[in-house]
């Protein structure tokens, strides 16, 4: 039978970069509703991807659409850098009331999340007079030349970013790089930082920021132990280095709160948001202290900044996640999908740890568990299997093997529940042999 997705995918070869993809699987996608894709040859797949991360509110909520049909019978564009926008405007005063803090905030707008975390990089330094930024080791901030230096990702190593970053252990525990166990550790990693870090390559008076992100995603979805947040904070006080949070992944519902910060009751003083802030259409956002961002007037900006379009359906959908309980959602078919996830790590020995806060979760595959040897090559087959059998997965990870867990917050347990079986049958298939090298020789993910 003649494929529609694989004439795609030949003409796609052809003419695409190939510096601007990493895929898992052959698929084009023709159309989507809300936790539902179909293909270019009308299979329907569920996504528990949901463009990683970007569909919160799902694929084209009907009041994100509606808001786009009526900003877009008003406006294509605005140069925002010269004219100002109500609906532009609009978004940014609510941004200043949602985000965590108290103090005096103004809004910066982007396109996509790295440029957000350039305007971090950019203004920090500059405002405080102090060169250097501190990020940590697997980070991902995003491929610009400035969140790139930020990043401590595998997929920029081919890269010489600006030196002007330290980078320093994330907490991952379940790989504890000083080989401690948590809460015996006391959280040592931070010790690490003030007693060895910045007593000799990196002094704290020369450091003007810290960013981190709360969870660290495509790192391997990594959450930091309780207590770890806070003691960092303190750090980060005590030396007046501003405390950035990278929220873009995680940010607006999907962890079980609006902003993940608030697990730890932590309050940084810029915070970047992006992916699902317009449910997919493009725009980032750097939030918070008014001094910072206006510190160099006319120092950051994109002739396209701030688009009505992207700010009319940013306004939807906050709208769609306060009004229509998917933070609330988001916690509860967590904690549904975590716990299947938890049936099957005691069923299958090649899940080492589950892991995640609310509709963000990372099943970590490894061969033992007593060597952690990381089964990557499983976990490709086991994202190809299930994207065979009509489960839309990624994987991500210092070792590319975490699958990570990122479905709309609009899933209800039914979907739960599919996902699982159709991952469980897919982790049969590939123990069986089901999925060949050859199969997925061409899909080198991350
Ligand atoms: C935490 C985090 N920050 C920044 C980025 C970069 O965002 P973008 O790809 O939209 O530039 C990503 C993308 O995956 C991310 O996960």
């Amino acid at each position: 039978m003649k494929s529609k997705t694989l004439e795609i995918l030949q003409r796609d070869a052809k003419v695409i970069a190939k510096s601007m993809y990493i895929r898992f699987y052959p698929m084009a996608i023709e159309d989507g509703e809300d936790v539902t894709v179909r293909d270019a040859d009308g299979k329907e797949y569920l996504d528990f991807l949901g463009g990683w991360s970007v569909a919160g509110t799902g694929h084209r909520h009907p009041k994100v659409v509606q808001a786009l049909k009526k900003e877009i019978d008003k406006l294509l564009f605005n140069s925002f850098t010269s004219f100002s926008n109500e609906t532009t405007v609009k978004l940014a005063e609510k941004l200043v009331n949602i985000t965590p803090g108290n103090f005096s905030k103004k809004v910066w707008f982007g396109l996509t999340g790295s440029d957000a975390n350039d305007c971090v990089f950019k203004l920090v330094p500059y405002y405080k007079k102090r060169s250097r930024f501190l990020s940590f080791v697997n980070s991902y901030h995003g491929q610009t030349m400035g969140s790139l230096s930020l990043s401590g990702h595998k997929s920029q190593s081919a890269f010489v970013g600006f030196s002007n970053v330290v980078k320093v252990p994330y907490p991952y525990c379940f790989r504890c790089p000083f080989k401690q166990e948590y809460p015996k550790c006391d959280i040592y990693c931070i010790d690490y930082i003030e007693d060895y870090v910045f007593k000799t390559y990196c002094y704290p008076e020369d450091i003007a920021g810290l960013i981190i992100e709360p969870i660290q995603s495509d790192g391997g979805d990594v959450v930091p132990p309780d207590g770890y947040m806070n003691k960092l904070v303190k750090l980060c006080k005590k030396y007046d280095i501003t405390f950035c949070a990278d929220e873009v992944k995680v940010a607006l519902g999907r962890t079980g709160k609006m902003f993940a910060v608030e697990h730890w009751n932590v309050v940084p003083e810029l915070i970047t948001l992006g992916k699902p802030i317009a449910s997919g259409m493009p725009l980032s956002s750097c939030v918070g202290k008014s001094e910072i961002l206006d510190s160099k007037p006319g120092s950051h900006l994109f002739t396209l900044s701030g688009h009505p379009l992207s700010c009319a359906a940013a306004l939807a959908t906050i709208d769609v996640i306060e009004n229509e309980g998917l933070v609330k959602n988001a916690e509860k078919m967590g904690q549904a999908l975590r716990r299947r996830l938890e049936e099957l790590k005691e069923k299958y020995e090649i899940i080492g740890d589950v892991r995640g806060r609310g509709l963000i979760l990372g099943v970590e595959f490894v061969k033992k568990l007593e060597t952690l040897e990381p089964a990557s090559l499983e976990v490709a087959k086991i994202c190809y299997r299930a994207w065979q059998l009509g489960l839309i997965l990624g994987y991500v990870g210092m070792f590319s093997n975490v699958i990570e867990i990122t479905p709309p917050l609009t899933i209800n347990q039914k979907h739960v529940d599919s996902a699982c079986e159709v991952l469980e049958q897919a982790i049969k298939d590939v123990k069986a042999g089901k999925v060949s090298n050859s199969e997925i020789d061409k899909y080198s993910g991350w």
